[in-house]
């Protein structure tokens, strides 16, 4: 077994392995209904960002049974299962456990032939990074929290959590890419220096060119942050060269936990601009060319 992102990959032949992950968490939304479907997505995006193909699930919940009403399970569940027939994903079961906090999450089972696995661990000097998605989300959510965001910016930040990474995943396995994985947990720039350390590779980021959503930059000056956005710096800050010229807000962004956020990708420079053009024709219009691959130093993020 390889341990790959935050899922395991098992080569059962020379033409099958199997992707197995798993993620939960505590409710990013306010609605029951729309948390489930985030969680889902959430959970499919690292079988995704592999390359591989999803086809079968388990939700994991954990509720507090005294507390709140079991309408509210209902709804998460029900958002779960909807985001699993889009993917077309089978629900074959699941646990739950009386907890005195709420969590939802899903293990996800998928398939990849071997040769096609996309890793973290495979990007080339001289390849271009693509995101897929804007990032901003666990700041967003806070602001969220206190009141602080309109209605139309509150639906755009829900509607990219819940959107699936499944198109991009297949667009980029029709063009073929050197290494791939999601921004969740770790920011932007963890999981950029988990893909630089796993390649042996450093990478340019070109800050300018990154997507954020319109909102952010406003509530990370006010210094709207939420608690693993201290802790993705603390940890990933020795490694992240950054400009002094970027103001302290934006890179607060870069380090901004992520939930469902989009994928990363590392291919060669002549494959970049052809994805690019079949994702922003998929719809996937926020994708954007952000960073280059160095030889080196290796390890190191240099932002600027
Ligand atoms: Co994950
Ligand atoms: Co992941
Ligand atoms: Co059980």
């Amino acid at each position: 077994m390889e341990s790959l992102d935050d899922a395991g990959v098992y080569k059962l032949t020379d033409e099958l392995a199997i992707i197995q992950t798993v993620d939960f968490f505590t409710p990013v939304v306010n609605d029951p209904y729309t948390f489930g479907q985030i969680a889902a997505a959430n959970a499919l995006s690292d079988v995704y960002a592999m390359g591989g193909k999803p086809l079968t699930a388990m939700n994991i919940v954990c509720f507090p049974v005294e507390s709140l009403d079991i309408s509210v399970l209902k709804a998460i569940l029900r958002g779960g299962s909807d985001k699993m027939m889009e993917a077309k994903v089978i629900l074959v079961g699941g646990h739950s456990v009386d907890d005195t906090e709420l969590k939802y999450g899903l293990s996800v089972t998928g398939t990849v032939h071997p040769k096609r696995l996309v890793t973290n661990a495979g990007a080339k000097a001289g390849d271009k990074l693509i995101l897929t998605k804007p990032l901003g989300t666990g700041i967003i959510n806070t602001a969220v929290k206190r009141g602080a965001v309109a209605e139309k910016a509150v639906a755009r930040v829900i509607k990219c959590m819940a959107t699936l990474n499944d198109k991009a995943s297949e667009l980029m396995q029709a063009v073929g890419v050197h290494a791939c994985t999601d921004i969740t947990g770790f920011g932007f720039l963890g999981h950029i220096t988990q893909l630089a350390q796993n390649s042996q590779v450093g990478i340019n980021i070109n800050v300018a060119a990154i997507p954020l959503f319109p909102e952010v930059t406003k509530f990370a000056r006010r210094g709207l942050c939420p608690s693993g956005l201290g802790r993705n710096r603390d940890f990933y800050s020795l490694s992240v060269k950054i400009a002094s010229k970027i103001p302290g807000y934006l890179s607060d962004i870069l380090f901004d936990p992520q939930t469902s956020g989009g994928l990363l990708i590392s291919l060669a420079p002549r494959k970049a601009e052809r994805l690019l053009g079949r994702l922003r024709q998929a719809g996937i219009e926020d994708a954007a060319i952000i960073g280059e691959v160095v030889s080196g130093p290796e390890g190191v993020i240099t932002v600027s």
